[in-house]
Order: C-alpha cells, then structure tokens, then sequence
C-alpha cells in the first residue's frame, strides 16, 4: 500500500513497522484508493439502510490472516486516535462493526474462520469470522448425533453473535449460544493474548453476552456441543383473521411456554392480501422444531394444545442440519450452501429496523387486535413479528449466569421486523415511524422497569452513547434494558479490562470514570 497523499498515512506507517512481516501485512490493508476496498467493505453489509452514500465509511480496512496482524492494528489505532470497529459477519442491525460517526479502521475477522470438530470430547473451536453456517456444516461433516445451540441464519458472524449471547432452534433446551461456551482466546488493548485462565472469571462471563466490541477481540471460542436425535420434526400450521388467528394466538401465550424443552414454539404474524378481493388480512404462522418425531410430537400437541389442531400433513421430519435450511426458508440447495457468506435467504429483506419485547403476561385479545390492525398498515407490508416462546431451561438458568438476562418470568420474546424493499429518505422514514409507533403502542403489554431488550437485536432508538464521552449514566438507560442488574458488573469489568475505553461505540459498555 501507498503512504502518498492519505489522511491516515501515520496510521498505515505504523502498521508496517509495527508488523513483523511488512510483505504479510501489506496484502491485507485496504484503503479508499485501492481497487478492492469496496468488494471488501461490502462483502458483509447485510443491511442496505448503511450502505448508501451518506455512510461513514472507514479510512482502513484490515483483514488480517495472523494474530500479529491484530496486534498491530490495536497499537496503530491508539496511537493515532483511530476507532477500531470489529467485524465477525456484519450482522449487526444497527451497522456498528462498520460504521461510525469518526474516522475509524475496520478489522474484519473474514479470515479468521477455522473450524475444529472433536467428536470424542463433544467440543468445537471456532474462530470469530466463521459464519453459523460453516460451524454447522464442519459439525454436521463429522457427527449427526451433535449440534450447536446458535441462531439461525447462516450468514450469522460466530463473533458478534455469542458476543451476544445468542438463541436459536435448541435454546430451551440447551440454552444460548454464550451459555456453551467454555474457553476463548482474546486479545485486550494492551495487545496481550489471553484464554479463560488467564483472562479471569470475570472478563470471562463479560464476553459471553455481554455485546460485542466492548471489551477487546475475541478471535475464538471453544464450543461445548450438545446430543441430537438423528430425527427432528418441524411443523407450520397458517391461520387467517377469519380461521380464529386472534384466538389461536391468543391461547399460545398461555401454552407455548411450557411445551416440552425440545421445542423452540414461534408464531409469525404478517399481512396478506386475500386471493380474493384483494383486501387486507393478517396471517398467524404457528410453528416449531421438535427433537423427535411426528409420531412423538402429535400426542403432545393434541394433549397441550388441541385448538392447533395439528395433523400430520402440517409435520415433516428432517435432520438437525436440514432444519437451519428449513427455517429460513432456502429450498433445494445442497448442505454446501451453509458455506456460502453471501447467499441471502428468501426471508432477507434489502432494508430493516429491528426492535424487541420480553412479554410476561398474555396479551388481551383487544391488545392484539390493536397489533394486528397496525400489521395490515401499507408501511407493514414487508413486516413480520415474530412471538419466540420461552420456557424451558432458559426458566432454570440464573439470571447473573452470563450477561444475557432474560430468563425466568417471560413468556415470550417479540422480534420486530421491520422491513422495505427500496430506499429514499422519505420512503424510508415512513417505516421507521411506523416502527416505533408500534413499539410505543406495546408498552402496557410488555416488560416494564425496564422494558427489556436483547442486544443481538441493537437498537439505538433505546438510547446511546455520547459519541465522544461515554457517561455511565447515560449508559445505564439501554444498559439495563439489555442487561438488568448485569449491567454493572459489566461496567466493573470494563473498567478494569479498557479503563481508557478505547473499544467503544454507539452501545458499548462504558467504564465507570
Ligand atoms: P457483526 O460483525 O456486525 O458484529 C456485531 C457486534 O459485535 C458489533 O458491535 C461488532 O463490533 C462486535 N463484534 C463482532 N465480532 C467481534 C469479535 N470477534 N470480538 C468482539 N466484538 C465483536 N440473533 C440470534 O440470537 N438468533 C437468531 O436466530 C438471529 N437471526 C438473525 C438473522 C439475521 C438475518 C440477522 C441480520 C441477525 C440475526 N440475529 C440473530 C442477530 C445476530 O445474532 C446479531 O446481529 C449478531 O451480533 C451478529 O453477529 P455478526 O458477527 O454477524 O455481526
């Protein structure tokens, strides 16, 4: 790379000195001028919202193929007054490992994404930048008797995700990905590599859950993995307005929570349009992963929930593997396509603001008629709102077990997903407000004090950070929504770990000074 007429020319300089290898170093830096570094910044924006020509974009971006590559690029961004934003898959919904309001260097994790399988030891290591998919598939590759409890889609980075805990189609029954995690390697501010054992508990439990790019890089995590039978059922039962959805929904949230452990029980509610004239109705999708077969899960849906009533055409028994592909929607495509980082789904909108809901009480059926109505909204047509049941182990894990709160007391989780397919500024202002003026219609339903939140569904309407002076107060405000009494534990952590706080963003965690 060229030092010539760059703003960041200190920056790079530093770099290759700092580097033990200049001629390794200089393959994986990228800057505005080089013929790569769109391909490179683009590969993981998932989110078209920060990809347009408003975006900050970074004055560098670094790939790095060594750990020294990692180091160096820590001491360069301190010493020049640099943000570094790390980068696993780039999932993040609100785009902060790869934007930010000051000149700033990407370390993107793509090529650290090795995959180590010991079926013995039921145990995986896993580098950051692997995507859910290819730890899946080297899983699968090796053992259909076990699996990891993670999210769902396959583009998912490892590294943002279990920095967040984590949930996917085994979480009642094993819990979040954080909570299977056993060992990490890490590197701080100061450059050190650091394991479990030498990190400390502390820093330990703060990493697993507690959000990413708060507290340095996690390059790996030493996975636990867990039993699956060799046959999963997954059933999908429609129903509309007119076929009793209002009631059916309204009965789950009174069921889906103690269905057995091996379920993860979700209903989708979106909008159709009828066949026949053309007005407007909201479907309910009700569904579910079973950890058996059809033959053992109709008795219990018969027995727990018979107003479903479930039959065996809406059931299809499949793999574990075959089942992440079945949730989201991608048909006829060999296992391969899990490898793939840049296969978007059918259920992949272009455009999207998140937001979420732990519900502790069932909602009215009048409360849902309000949600319902808002769905048939023109602004919601490309919207889903997903209830995951909770229940399960996720009752019988602490609260302070890892930095992720959400257990004992909720009934469900609300995704809210709201999407659009193209964008211009007014167009999309209108989703925006019609975002939040539903989540601001849910407050008498949901959790209160606080109105809790899960950080793998970043949000910034819930509150942010100064972009230069982090406050714990101002903190505190999303912090506790994220994390509950968690929170301070985090900030203890911080301070001790970054006292400078130099791993920052939008959402980190700040230090308690
Ligand atoms: P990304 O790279 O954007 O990182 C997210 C955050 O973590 C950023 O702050 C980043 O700086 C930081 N970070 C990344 N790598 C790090 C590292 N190695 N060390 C330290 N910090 C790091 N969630 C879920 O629980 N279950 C699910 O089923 C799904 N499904 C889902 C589907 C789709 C389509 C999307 C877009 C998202 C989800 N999610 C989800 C949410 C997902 O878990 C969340 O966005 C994760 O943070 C994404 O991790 P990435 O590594 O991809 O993001």
């Amino acid at each position: 790379f060229s030092f010539a007429a760059l703003p960041h020319q200190d920056f790079l300089r530093c770099l290759s000195l700092r580097s033990d290898d200049y001629s390794s170093i200089s393959k994986v830096v990228f800057t505005p001028t080089n013929p790569s570094y769109e391909s490179v910044l683009d590969a993981s924006i998932w989110n078209l919202r920060f990809n347009s020509t408003d975006t900050p974009k970074p004055l560098v971006i670094v790939t790095p193929t060594k750990i020294s590559h990692v180091q160096a690029t820590i001491y360069c961004s301190r010493k020049h007054g640099l943000q570094t934003r790390t980068r696993s898959g780039g999932h993040d919904y609100e785009g902060l490992s790869f934007v930010a309001k000051v000149p700033f260097v990407i370390v993107d994790l793509v090529n650290f994404r090795a995959v180590e399988v010991d079926v013995e030891n039921r145990v995986a290591w896993v580098q950051s930048g692997a995507i859910l998919g290819e730890l899946y598939y080297r899983i699968a590759e090796k053992s259909r008797a076990l699996a990891f409890p993670g999210g769902i889609f396959h583009t998912i980075g490892v590294g943002g995700h279990i920095s967040g805990g984590g949930f996917g189609l085994l979480f009642r029954k094993y819990g979040t990905a954080a909570d299977n995690v056993i060992d990490a390697q890490f590197i701080d501010v100061e450059g050190r590599i650091l394991d479990r054992k030498s990190m400390g508990e502390d820093l330990f439990w703060a990493i697993r859950g507690g959000g990413g790019g708060s507290f340095g890089i996690v390059l790996a995590w030493k996975l636990c993995l867990v039993p699956v039978p060799a046959t999963l059922t997954e059933f999908t039962v429609s129903r509309t307005l007119e076929q009793n959805a209002t009631e059916l929904v309204h009965r789950w949230q009174s069921i889906a929570h103690d269905l057995p452990d091996g379920m993860y029980p979700n209903v989708a509610l979106r909008s159709i349009k009828s066949t026949q004239d053309g007005t407007k109705t909201v479907v309910a999708i009700f569904s579910s992963l079973f950890l058996g077969t059809i033959d053992e899960l109709l008795p219990i849906m018969h027995n727990q929930f018979p107003e479903l009533e479930l039959s065996r055409q809406n059931c299809r028994e499949m793999s574990w593997i075959e089942s992440i592909l079945y949730e989201t929607g991608i048909q006829n495509q060999p296992l391969e396509i899990l490898l793939n980082r840049t296969f978007r789904t059918p259920l992949d909108n272009p455009f999207y603001k998140i937001k979420s809901d732990y519900v502790k009480e069932p909602i009215s059926e009048a409360g849902l008629k309000g949600l319902f109505s808002r769905l048939t909204e023109e602004a919601a047509a490309s919207t889903s709102i997903v209830f995951f049941a909770y229940g399960g182990i996720m009752d019988r894990i602490p609260e302070d077990a890892t930095p992720f709160p959400h257990r004992t007391g909720n009934l469900y989780k609300i995704f809210y997903n709201v999407g659009w397919q193209e964008e211009n500024k007014v167009n999309s202002q209108i989703y925006l407000d019609w975002a939040r003026r539903t989540y601001d219609y849910m407050t008498p339903f949901v959790s209160k004090s606080p109105r809790e939140a899960y950080i793998n569904y970043r949000d910034l309407d819930i509150g942010s950070n100064n972009i230069g002076y982090t406050s714990y107060a101002q903190a505190s405000i999303w912090g506790h929504k994220y994390f509950k009494d968690n929170f301070d534990r985090l900030v203890h952590v911080k301070t001790t770990i970054d006292p400078d706080n130099f791993f920052k963003h939008e959402q980190s965690i700040p230090t308690l000074y």
